[in-house]
């Protein structure tokens, strides 16, 4: 079985976005790949967090995951705090990196200058959070890493990283490939479709996030912003707000953006906007549910994580251990 890894940050609750860029894909891939997915608290504290919180997110991102349909018979969940070796390994990554690679991140560009505005210095840990992700993935040697659109460049660095090192100390890492889905890769905002959906816009209006009640999804689908030419088609350059609807009911509904302009074709903007809410309260309703039943059994998260850990350990020490020797950091 080819093995897949992937993470999502717990710096806010899940969004749409996150949905159907990355945790469906993660769902739809368990049959056929052998996963690793966790939770990357470890980059969460790139941006200052408060404890009391983070704590709390990342048992949401759990919750979210089972509730999604991760199961971890098939999948392995855990946090990447509780494996140091994301830790080692970044450090012995970032010394196989350079700073041009890591200016050049355009994540890096557009959060330094948020936290450049905000406080008026830039963390280091922001600069080198790239390389803590090439360690998330390198660590287990996985072959597809499943992303959405904005994090394809993280994988890309990943694999310039893990090729450097092979080519100076030797064959040590597979190169990873990343995966985006064709339809769905980059979930927009509501309110300003030319950006992607952020669980830290401060607008709520612009995300839907995945525990949103049935009442506020269709409110914020209502408000969604679209245009006044009034015809239901499929144009994300022109068409941005109506394009962003139309991908969203099409992943749900899983048929293609075709149908869903055909089905459509004779609805006013209204009528659509009402079933497209419709279809997401209709996606989102089970997994609340599920959610809910996580929430009330604390005791089961806690050993699906304590499992999933015990389980991708012995991988990562010997993963390390090898990357060790390579370097030199072998004494006996
Ligand atoms: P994060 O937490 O920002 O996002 C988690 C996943 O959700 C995808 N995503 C979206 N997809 C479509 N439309 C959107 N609007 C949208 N918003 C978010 C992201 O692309 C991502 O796949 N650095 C990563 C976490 C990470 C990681 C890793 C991922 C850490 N180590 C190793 C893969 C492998 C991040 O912050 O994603």
């Amino acid at each position: 079985k080819k093995r897949v890894v992937s993470g999502i940050k717990p710096t806010g609750e899940m969004t749409l976005g996150n949905y159907i860029g990355a945790i469906s894909n993660f769902v739809k891939m368990q049959d056929e790949f052998e996963m690793f997915v966790f939770v990357a608290d470890l980059h969460a504290l790139t941006t200052p967090q408060d404890p009391v919180r983070l704590r709390r997110l990342v048992r949401e991102i759990v919750m979210v995951y089972l509730a999604c349909g991760l199961d971890p018979a098939k999948t392995k969940l855990f946090l990447q705090s509780e494996i140091a070796e994301h830790s080692m390994l970044s450090w012995v990554l970032q010394c196989h990196t350079n700073m041009g690679e890591l200016e050049r991140m355009t994540q890096f560009k557009d959060k330094s200058a948020e936290q450049k505005a905000k406080s008026g210095a830039i963390g280091s840990g922001l600069f080198c959070y790239p390389v803590l992700m090439a360690a998330d993935i390198l660590l287990y040697n996985p072959d597809v890493v499943p992303v959405g659109e904005d994090q394809k460049q993280h994988v890309e660095i990943t694999r310039d990283i893990a090729g450097r090192f092979n080519h100076q100390h030797g064959e040590t890492f597979v190169i990873p490939e990343d995966y985006t889905p064709e339809v769905g890769a980059r979930i927009m905002s509501l309110q300003d479709p030319t950006k992607k959906m952020s669980k830290s816009d401060e607008n709520a209006k612009g995300y839907i996030l995945l525990l949103d009640e049935p009442a506020t999804i269709i409110k914020k689908i209502k408000s969604a912003v679209t245009d006044s030419e009034g015809i239901v088609a499929y144009d994300p350059v022109n068409k941005a707000g109506i394009s962003n609807l139309l991908t969203i009911y099409s992943v749900l509904k899983n048929q293609s953006i075709d149908a869903s302009v055909a089905e459509f074709a004779d609805s006013n903007y209204g009528t659509f906007k009402q079933t497209v809410g419709e279809c997401i309260v209709e996606a989102l309703t089970p997994i609340q549910e599920k959610f809910r039943y996580y929430q009330e059994n604390p005791e089961l998260v806690d050993a699906i994580l304590d499992e999933g850990a015990a389980a991708v350990q012995p991988i990562a020490t010997k993963n390390m251990k090898k990357v060790y020797k390579k370097v030199g950091l072998n004494r006996k």
